[in-house]
């Protein structure tokens, strides 16, 4: 699933409040770490909560690939 996520180039994930996936990922990088950021950065899952399983999805894509790209950045000195 997750890599599903990333062939779209942008999608809505909160229908209530106009929110798309591009926009959940720039506030992920602007710092936000958790849904309870996200809710009071964007306002999404702050309605009726049926976007929230995917808004959590893409936070832990987001932050896995954010992982993934800092450990390439890094390597061991001996
Ligand atoms: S779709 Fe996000 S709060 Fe309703």
């Amino acid at each position: 699933m997750n890599n599903r996520l990333n062939q779209c180039p942008a999608m809505y994930v909160c229908l209530c409040k106009g929110i798309t996936d591009t926009q959940i990922r720039a506030a992920i990088q602007d710092g936000a770490s958790s849904m309870r950021d996200l809710r009071i950065s964007l306002g999404v899952a702050s309605q009726c909560g049926k976007c929230g399983v995917l808004t959590r999805d893409i936070m832990r894509e987001s932050m896995t690939s954010a992982v993934e790209d800092n450990e390439q950045l890094f390597y061991a000195v001996s």
